[in-house]
């Protein structure tokens, strides 16, 4: 048989933070249970993509940037909803990363695998935290702030209420959403300081937040995002009716401009029936067990 090697990588949710870490401060992220798994083989022509969810330019790009130019076939399959904030991209690089080291025997470290990931994420997205494709390699939950020396990282261990994602069926454009923010200028530097000071609470919060607590600081998080103008009618109608239907709280995570709402419930059966009788495609997912340690 041929040589073959498969790896898979979890999506991401950002808990609290997103586009403030773009910025210099600090986001929450958790890599979820759903994720992408990629898998190479050798076979005859040139190398390149076999089977993927989507035909995205920017894919074939990152992948022939990986792969040898001749030989190689890679399949890519996903269940994390794509160009929604889930990471979708930064999972697909970091399980290609991975698949392609396998195939070498090469042993990569985390700072190899992230510095690589970014790299490639860069394809997608411009001028990326590096946030999504560090939670995809380590797993778990993190801190991660980004500065001139190059991020800090610290995985963080907190239980959570059970999450629901809910999908308002309009994807977004994260390069496009950054450059609106920083469009903003100093007012978009004030708002995200709010962002901060909420984040530095939910952390405060940490390992055993009230589901009361940072529910109402999840939702306070959307409304500065909703401040930033990265929010759509339907991520905020999605939000209310996750709050009706008994969410502790709820907020769009990730870039915004369409993509999914995250809703914490103790009762994620009854957002689940709000959003399905809304005409919303939802799910429930569970965080991703830490894959690696940082060094
Ligand atoms: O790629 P997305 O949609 O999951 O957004 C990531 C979060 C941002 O803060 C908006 C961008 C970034 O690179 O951190």
């Amino acid at each position: 048989m041929l040589p073959t090697s498969t790896s898979f990588a979890p999506g991401k949710l950002i808990l609290t933070g997103e586009h403030a870490v773009v910025h210099g401060f600090k986001a929450v992220a958790l890599a979820t249970q759903r994720g992408c798994t990629v898998s190479l083989k050798m076979r005859n022509g040139p190398s390149g993509v076999d089977n993927a969810p989507a035909d995205d330019e920017r894919l074939r790009q990152a992948v022939a940037s990986v792969l040898p130019a001749e030989g190689m076939g890679v399949e890519i399959e996903s269940d994390i909803p794509i160009g929604r904030g889930m990471g979708s991209s930064a999972a697909m690089t970091i399980a290609l990363i991975r698949a392609k080291a396998n195939f070498d025997n090469e042993k990569l470290n985390f700072h190899e695998l992230h510095r690589r990931g970014f790299a490639l994420e860069r394809i997608f997205h411009g001028n990326p935290s590096g946030i999504d494709h560090a939670v995809s390699a380590l797993g778990g939950m993190l801190e991660y702030q980004r500065s001139e020396n190059g991020p800090t990282m610290k995985p963080i261990t907190a239980e959570l209420p059970p999450i629901v994602v809910i999908d308002s069926g309009f994807a977004g454009n994260t390069a496009q959403q950054v450059q609106k923010v920083e469009q903003l200028g100093a007012k978009g530097r004030s708002i995200c300081t709010d962002i901060h000071h909420i984040t530095t609470e939910i952390i405060r919060l940490f390992p055993t937040p009230d589901p009361d607590d940072i529910g109402t600081l999840l939702t306070e998080n959307h409304q500065r995002l909703v401040a930033l103008g990265v929010s759509t009618p339907e991520l905020n109608e999605i939000v209310q009716l996750a709050l009706q239907a008994g969410a502790h709280g709820a907020k769009l995570a990730g870039a915004g401009g369409g993509g999914i709402v995250m809703a914490l419930s103790s009762d994620p059966q009854s957002v689940l029936d709000a959003a399905t009788d809304a005409g919303y495609t939802a799910f429930q997912t569970r965080l991703h067990p830490p894959l690696m340690r940082l060094p």
